[in-house]
């Protein structure tokens, strides 16, 4: 059985679709939860106290322990105060569930720098405003575990979403740092890549969305929250009942020679052995990738 009981867990946005599930289930497994949420629609505007209220009720009503938390994580301030709350009400913070989102699509051209700021600021500013204090004290506690919502619109690329895919793909960073930078101290951070049917994504999905539960992304989510998940480091992808890994690797290339320009011609003759990726390894720091440049080098 995987236990919650004894840790505190920051779950942001979670006053409906996926951070909700998430709030829930670390509660009914015994964490005591921070549900924030700041209340607004799909695209960031407005706010209410409702969503988050109505999630602590469910948990508190089934038995479990939380407690809500209003601010955006679009602030520093913001933040600051969700991993307060934590901390003035539990005494402690181990887990965080950075989910909080919004969407502001438009294609490229159109795209305007309020929209652009808007989506940097809840999603690449938000993680980083809620996971530095939470990192600051998971230190001091030798524990912690992180987990980043990217998406396949920016790992992959989606059209017009440049807002939300540059976002997107910047947590992966972020969490990569983070993983790297925490494992001295017992912190892991990896990301989920979901799927499913929420308000966000209803009028989005087509047909699929039947198949497509909230509930379905939760268990993975709450697996790498777990103690008992020894993986960092890492980007998970789960939707419709599939599960799996998304990586970033790196393969095999082309060596010209040591301390040999190439030509722009060589380079043209030699693209698709650049390219083929048949043999690959993923790298789990710039070292890494160092190091397979290295061998290249040494084997020249
Ligand atoms: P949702 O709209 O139901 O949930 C997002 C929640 O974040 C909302 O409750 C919203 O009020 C809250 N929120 C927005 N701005 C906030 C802020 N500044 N501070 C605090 N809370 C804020 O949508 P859903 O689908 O549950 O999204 C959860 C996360 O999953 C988002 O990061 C989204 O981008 C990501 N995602 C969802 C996918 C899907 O298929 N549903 C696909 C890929 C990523």
């Amino acid at each position: 059985m995987i236990e919650f009981g004894g840790r505190v867990a920051v779950v942001t946005g979670a006053g409906g679709g996926l951070g909700r599930s998430y709030a829930l289930e670390l509660a009914r497994r015994g964490a005591r939860v921070v549900v924030n949420d700041l209340g607004g629609g799909v695209d960031g505007s407005g706010a209410s106290t409702k969503s988050a209220d109505l999630v602590v009720d469910e948990i508190t009503s089934a038995g479990g322990e939380a407690v809500a938390s209003y601010d955006s994580v679009a602030e520093t301030s913001g933040g600051e105060a969700i991993v307060g709350r934590a901390l003035d009400s539990y005494g402690q913070i181990d887990i965080v569930v950075n989910n909080a989102g919004i969407l502001r699509d438009r294609s490229f051209s159109n795209m305007s720098r309020e929209e652009l700021e808007g989506v940097l600021a809840t999603h690449l500013f938000g993680g980083f405003n809620v996971s530095q204090p939470a990192f600051k004290a998971m230190k001091d506690a030798n524990y912690g575990r992180f987990v980043f919502t990217s998406s396949n619109a920016g790992i992959f690329g989606n059209f017009g979403q440049t807002n939300y895919g540059a976002a997107k793909a910047g947590l992966v960073g972020l969490s990569n740092v983070i993983a790297i930078e925490g494992a001295k101290y017992g912190i892991q951070s990896n990301v989920i890549a979901p799927a499913a049917r929420t308000r966000m994504t209803e009028d989005l999905l087509g047909p699929m969305a039947d198949l497509l539960d909230p509930e379905q992304v939760m268990p993975m989510v709450v697996y790498l929250c777990a103690e008992e998940n020894p993986y960092t480091h890492e980007i998970f992808t789960a939707g419709g009942g599939r599960y799996g890994r998304i990586f970033i690797g790196t393969n095999e290339g082309w060596f010209a020679g040591r301390n040999v320009v190439p030509t722009v011609e060589e380079i043209a003759d030699r693209i698709e052995e650049i390219r083929d990726i048949s043999a690959y390894e993923v790298p789990l720091s710039s070292s890494e990738e160092i190091m397979i440049i290295g061998r290249a080098l040494g084997g020249s």
